[in-house]
């Protein structure tokens, strides 16, 4: 299964993935290309490192909003994409490319969705937003991505503990390596399974055994 990565940060979930391919935790995946939003990502060194081909697609250059789906559309079919993975990228993916990979692009939210998320939550600030209301827990989401921003069916959750003594920079801190870090890899070793299906707008995950000669997604 061919996975494109998309990137626009510091990377360190494209960084949890590529190790998880590495020791053989993914099962048959292949990282075909890692397309960064920005020039500048540190994501992109992580993956030469790597000697995954990399791609960047400036938002900045590429301002309007059909050419810049147009060509991340090219891309992913020239990488022989089954599965888009959105790690820290921070725009909306066009509705030509949401509708041919229905079902096959997944994102990793910094929160509990349907808590602190949709538009302008990105970075700090769902980790700023859930100290401000005082949660107990906090955490993070993998879900499939539809036209609307962290909407689509769950995949998977995992939460932590919110402390007195936190700040949004530890929280952050906290979701990043205990919870986004794991989620991701395991998501995507799900998919490679052929253990996510999704039905009704819900996303039900099978037993080892029950995916056995199921087709993928
Ligand atoms: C992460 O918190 C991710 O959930 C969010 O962007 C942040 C940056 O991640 N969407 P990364 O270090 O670039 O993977």
């Amino acid at each position: 299964m061919n996975i494109a990565v998309l990137v626009s940060g510091g990377g360190t979930n494209l960084q949890a993935i590529m190790d998880a391919n590495r020791n053989n935790q993914l099962g048959n995946v292949c990282i075909s290309i890692v397309i960064s939003s920005k020039p500048d990502a540190y994501a992109i060194k992580r993956a030469e490192i790597e000697n995954i081909p990399v791609l960047v697609l400036s938002k900045k250059e590429i301002s309007d909003p059909r050419e810049y789906d147009r060509r991340m559309l090219s891309a992913l079919d020239r990488a022989q994409t089954d599965i888009v993975v959105l790690a820290g990228f921070l725009s909306l993916l066009g509705p030509d490319v949401v509708s041919r990979y229905e079902n096959r692009i997944i994102n990793i939210h910094p929160s509990l969705i349907p808590a602190f998320c949709g538009p302008g939550m990105y970075g700090i600030r769902p980790h700023q937003a859930a100290i401000d209301r005082g949660v107990k827990v906090s955490g993070a989401t993998v879900h499939f991505v539809n036209r609307n921003y962290d909407d689509g069916p769950i995949i998977l959750q995992k939460a932590v503990c919110v402390f007195n003594e936190d700040t949004p920079e530890s929280l952050q801190l906290r979701v990043m390596t205990e919870c986004e870090q794991v989620i991701l890899p395991k998501a995507i070793r799900l998919i490679a399974e052929n253990r996510v299906i999704v039905e009704n707008n819900k996303v039900i995950l099978l037993a080892e055994e029950d995916a056995a000669g199921k087709e993928r997604l």
